[in-house]
C-alpha cells in the first residue's frame, strides 16, 4: 500500500444489512472498501485485490478463513479482523485467533475499539508491505542472474525443487522445507554483483577470477540479510551452500555440525545440477557420473554420505534421474513467485 494511497478494506459478510452499515462505517472514516458476501468469494478478493486488511464476519466466515489467508505466499501478510456474532462463544474467538487472525472482536461493535485495532493493523501493514516490495527485488534479482547467465538457466528451481523433495523423503519438519525451497531459488543471487565476462568465461578460471566467483554467497546473504522475512535457515543456505563437511569449503570454512542440515540439502543439490547440466566450461555429464561424482566427493569428506544416498534415491523415486524430466522443471517457480507478490 502506498504511504498517501487511501487503505483499501475487504469485507466480507453475508448479512446484506450488515455489511452496508461496515461499509457505511469505514467510508465515513476514509478507507476505500471492497465487499464480498460469501466466504469463497471474499478469499479470491483477498488474493486478486490484496487488500490492506480483511474484515471477516462469522458465521459467512469461520476460522478456517483466517487460517487460508495466513497460509497463502501472496496474502500471508495481510491482517484479517475478525467479528464474532453477539452470541458466538468466546472460544470461536479464540480459534479464530489460532487460525491466524489479527484480532478477534464481538458484535455488536465498539466502534472505538475497532478503529483503534484497525489503525494499529494499517500502519503495521504499511512496514510489512515494504517487506514485500523489498522480498520482490529479491525475487526479481533471482530471475536476472538466471537469465544472464543461459547455462544456469532454471538452475535456482531446479535445486529448489531437489532440495525441496529430498527434505520431503527425509521427513524433515516443513519449515525446513520451506527454508531449502527458498534457499534454494536464492542461493546464487550474489552472483549479479559477478561480471558476465567471468561467469560466462569458457574455460577454467585464474585464481584471481575464481576468488572474485567466491565472493558471491557472501554478497547474496548481503543482499537478503535484511529482509526479516526469509529468516536465518534461508540465509545460511545463501551464505553457506558452498561449505563441505571437512572445512575445506567457502566462505566461513564451516565444518560437521556447523553446518545445518537444510544447507546440506542445498549443497547437494546445487553440486548436482552443476555436474548434470552443461556449463560455459564444461558438458553436461550423464546423471550416473554424476552420483558417482557425488559418492566420491562424500568420501573426500565433502559432502554428508547419507544424505548423498538419500539423493540419489529421490531422484529415482521421482524420475528425475531422466534428464527429460529435469529439464522441464525451470521457469514456474520464479513465474509463479513473482506473480504472487
Ligand atoms: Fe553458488
Ligand atoms: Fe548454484
Amino acid at each position: 500500500m502506498g504511504k498517501s494511497v487511501t487503505a483499501r478494506l475487504l469485507v466480507v459478510d453475508r448479512d446484506a444489512t450488515q455489511l452496508a452499515a461496515l461499509d457505511a462505517l469505514l467510508k465515513g472514516w476514509g478507507y476505500a472498501t471492497i465487499l464480498a458476501n460469501e466466504a469463497e468469494s471474499g478469499l479470491a478478493q483477498v488474493a486478486a485485490r490484496r487488500p490492506d486488511c480483511v474484515i471477516a464476519c462469522s458465521p459467512t466466515v469461520n476460522p478456517e478463513f483466517c487460517h487460508t489467508v495466513r497460509n497463502q505466499a501472496s496474502t500471508r501478510l495481510i491482517p484479517v479482523i475478525y467479528l464474532a456474532p453477539p452470541q458466538a462463544e468466546a472460544a470461536e474467538r479464540l480459534a479464530a485467533l489460532q487460525s491466524g487472525a489479527s484480532c478477534a472482536l464481538s458484535q455488536p461493535l465498539d466502534e472505538r475499539e475497532f478503529g483503534a485495532h484497525l489503525r494499529g493493523l494499517l500502519a503495521t501493514r504499511r512496514v510489512t508491505s515494504d517487506l514485500e516490495d523489498a522480498e520482490n527485488v529479491v525475487f526479481a534479482l533471482a530471475t536476472a542472474i538466471e537469465q544472464k547467465d543461459s547455462y544456469t538457466e532454471g538452475h535456482g528451481e531446479r535445486v529448489s525443487i531437489y532440495a525441496g523433495k529430498l527434505a520431503q523423503k527425509l521427513g524433515l519438519p516443513d519449515e525446513v522445507r520451506a527454508a531449502v525451497e527458498t534457499g534454494g531459488l536464492l542461493h546464487d543471487v550474489g552472483k549479479i554483483g559477478c561480471p558476465d565476462a567471468i561467469l560466462n568465461k569458457p574455460g577454467p578460471l585464474t585464481r584471481d577470477e575464481f576468488e572474485i566467483i567466491k565472493r558471491h554467497p557472501v554478497q547474496g546473504w548481503d543482499i537478503c540479510r535484511h529482509l526479516s522475512s526469509l529468516g536465518d535457515p534461508v540465509l545460511n543456505c545463501i551464505r553457506n551452500h558452498h561449505e563441505r563437511l571437512d572445512g575445506s569449503g567457502y566462505p566461513d570454512g564451516h565444518a560437521e555440525d556447523s553446518i545445518p542440515t537444510a544447507v546440506r540439502l542445498v549443497t547437494i543439490s546445487d553440486v548436482f545440477d552443476a555436474l548434470a547440466t552443461a556449463r560455459a566450461y564444461k558438458p553436461a555429464f550423464p546423471t550416473e557420473h554424476c552420483f558417482k561424482i557425488l559418492r566420491e566427493e562424500s568420501k573426500r569428506g565433502w559432502w554428508d554420505a547419507e544424505l548423498v544416498e538419500a539423493f540419489v534415491e529421490m531422484m529415482k523415486e521421482n524420475a528425475l534421474d531422466q534428464p527429460a524430466n529435469r529439464a522441464s522443471l525451470g521457469g514456474a517457480l520464479l513465474n509463479s513467485r513473482r506473480h504472487a507478490l
